[in-house]
């Protein structure tokens, strides 16, 4: 065999190597991508190649609905992307998410110094935005559970749904402390205290983010919205909260002190306004408390558009809310003008090279903690995780748990599974939507079969078998039934959408009771609500009363506790009024005579 070429190919390729080996060393040599260098080397070293663009590129956070947003990204040497409520890629297929989001990624990874984005989204009660995805119970009633494991478990199972369409960033948890019940948002906090938001503050962190950034399988977290977005007056979504500054930091800190603590990587700002000024303009708040008080080390991110809220005049606005210390803006539609506006803010000296730093240096160190450097592209390893049996499993027992036993006259409460016809009524009995509430596949959420899972209707005829259910959507019935579950109460609604100033029920659901009323048969009310709803005659009448909050996809957990499996443990994380004159009524007020104080819940046994 002429052993001739392989030398000479060998010989070749030395010379090759050696005519390479300074390019190669310089691209090995750039520290910022050497995974064993630490942190904050790898953060100066990049911090010193970037050009002042490419720092306001990482600033900055685009919506992936923006027209030809890879070219963007290129283009701004982008940081961040983010789905707003219900953007979504066509099919809303795990598969889907995943190369849209690799192709956003290569898009970033194709610009000069390679810097990925991080892709945040809204996954609040579950993976949300997916098709398949476990809806959760929203926050209100893991309130009602009072089980800071159970939180961590459902924010451990959403990061891996998450993982599963290849996202790395959620903007959650919501530690809002809602005062006033007529808030939209009420649903999205875990209940009225301090002591339920220093509770559940810690556990959701570590179950989205793990014990530290960079595990495997968990996202960046979120805390929001801060500070005071609950405390507003009226509970006027994105008003004005007039609290002093003790009740700030006695009542709204103490949860976000708990999640600096158990490392969140993100804060989100507040609408809101304190003490006149905007949160999102607000430098006590942002640097000389949560920064440099509560030594915050991740950044600080905008909420949608809201620094133009801060000025009637944009360019202002930015520099006001970049000199508050806000370090990554979601502008999902003026990004270029953002960038454009900030540059200019920074060459004209309104806005300091060390102000940019303090941002970019907070951006990169969350991304380089997290790995992303190495692994910017999603794994499909996880892509079976979506929506899975045991996932849905741990969402019954949270749907269980969050359940409030309101009545239960004449032991109504526990059903027989096994005597007896049952009549389930209501519009609201076969609504999937309307169990999940808002921030389900859609922004506002919608009625009806919005996505896979179980209604009441449904895990009653699991329960005690086709032929011994009848199904009325107004209550009515010729067929004679033994008993009836009336389910009643809201459709779905996000953010001011759901602001009321009335929290009355429906005109169908007065009806749907009245209706089953006249049958003479026992029932109990169940409520899908995202509050306490003003009840009048209807707890005075009804035999029976269980509010299931927004359950989400997994009903069965309810007929798990009606049927008598289990027996309810939930307790009110809110105050029940009495009337609506009451609001805003809380734990602690002196003059406290609620329907149901704050931490109420029966059992049946
Ligand atoms: C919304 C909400 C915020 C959400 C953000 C992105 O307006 O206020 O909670 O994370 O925009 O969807």
């Amino acid at each position: 065999m002429n052993i001739g070429p392989i030398i000479g190919g060998r010989i070749r390729t030395f010379i090759l190597l050696s005519l390479l080996s300074p390019v190669i060393l310089v691209s090995c040599g750039k520290v910022y991508q050497n995974p064993k260098a630490g942190v904050n080397a790898r953060v100066e070293d990049l911090m010193k190649r970037m050009t002042l663009d490419e720092k306001i590129g990482q600033m900055t956070q685009i919506e992936r609905g923006y027209k030809d947003v890879d070219s963007v990204i290129r283009e701004l040497c982008l940081g961040s992307v983010l789905s707003g409520g219900g953007s979504v890629p066509t099919p809303n297929t795990p598969e889907s998410w995943m190369k849209m989001y690799r192709s956003m990624q290569e898009s970033a990874m194709s610009t000069r110094l390679q810097i990925p984005i991080i892709y945040g989204v809204d996954a609040v009660h579950g993976h949300n935005n997916v098709l398949g995805a476990v809806i959760f119970p929203h926050n209100i009633g893991l309130g009602c559970s009072r089980d800071p494991e159970l939180v961590k478990k459902v924010a451990e199972l959403t990061a891996m749904e998450i993982r599963a369409t290849g996202l790395d960033w959620t903007f959650s948890p919501c530690v809002a402390i809602p005062q006033d019940i007529r808030w939209g948002r009420t649903y999205e906090g875990f209940g009225e205290t301090a002591e339920l938001q220093v509770m559940m503050a810690a556990p959701s962190v570590t179950g989205y983010q793990g014990e530290k950034l960079g595990t495997q399988y968990r996202v960046l977290a979120c805390a929001k919205h801060y500070i005071g977005d609950g405390a507003t007056t009226g509970g006027k979504d994105q008003g004005i909260a007039e609290i002093s500054e003790e009740q700030l930091r006695k009542v709204f800190l103490p949860g976000y002190i708990k999640a600096i603590e158990a490392g969140v990587g993100s804060v989100m700002v507040s609408y809101s306004t304190w003490n006149g000024v905007k949160c999102h303009a607000n430098k006590f708040l942002v640097t000389d408390l949560l920064k440099n008080e509560l030594k915050f080390e991740g950044f600080v991110v905008s909420d949608w558009e809201g620094v133009k809220q801060c000025a009637p005049d944009f360019k202002e606005a930015i520099k006001l809310s970049v000199n508050a210390g806000l370090d990554m803006f979601m502008e999902p539609y003026r990004t270029p003008q953002f960038v454009k506006l900030l540059r200019e803010l920074v060459n004209d000296g309104d806005v300091t090279q060390e102000r940019i730093d303090d941002a970019v240096r907070r951006i990169l160190t969350v991304k380089f903690k997290m790995g992303l450097f190495e692994n910017p592209f999603p794994v499909a390893a996880l892509a079976d995780s979506l929506g899975n049996d045991y996932h849905r499993k741990v969402a019954r027992r949270a749907v269980r748990e969050s359940l409030v036993l309101l009545k239960n006259e004449k032991q109504v409460l526990p059903l027989s599974k096994t005597t007896g016809k049952v009549l389930v009524a209501g519009p609201r009995s076969n609504d999937i939507g309307s169990q999940c509430g808002g921030w389900t596949i859609s922004w506002q959420g919608k009625s009806g079969p919005t996505t896979k899972g179980t209604t009441i209707l449904e895990a009653v005829k699991s329960v005690k078998g086709e032929t011994n259910v009848l199904f009325s959507e107004d209550g009515s019935s010729k067929e004679k039934a033994d008993y009836a579950i009336v389910v009643i109460g809201e459709t779905p609604y996000a953010e001011g959408a759901g602001d009321s100033q009335t929290l009355s029920l429906k005109p169908e659901d007065l009806k749907v009771i009245d209706n089953v009323k006249k049958l003479k048969i026992p029932y109990v009310v169940i409520l899908i609500s995202g509050r306490p709803l003003i009840l009048d005659n209807i707890i005075k009448e009804s035999p029976a009363v269980v509010v299931c909050w927004l359950p989400g996809t997994e009903a069965a957990g309810i007929t798990d506790v009606i049927f008598g499996d289990f027996d309810f443990k939930g307790k009110l994380s809110h105050t029940w009024p009495v009337s609506i004159e009451q609001e805003p009524i809380n734990f602690g007020d002196a003059d406290y005579t609620p329907l149901f104080p704050y931490g109420f819940g029966l059992t049946m046994r």
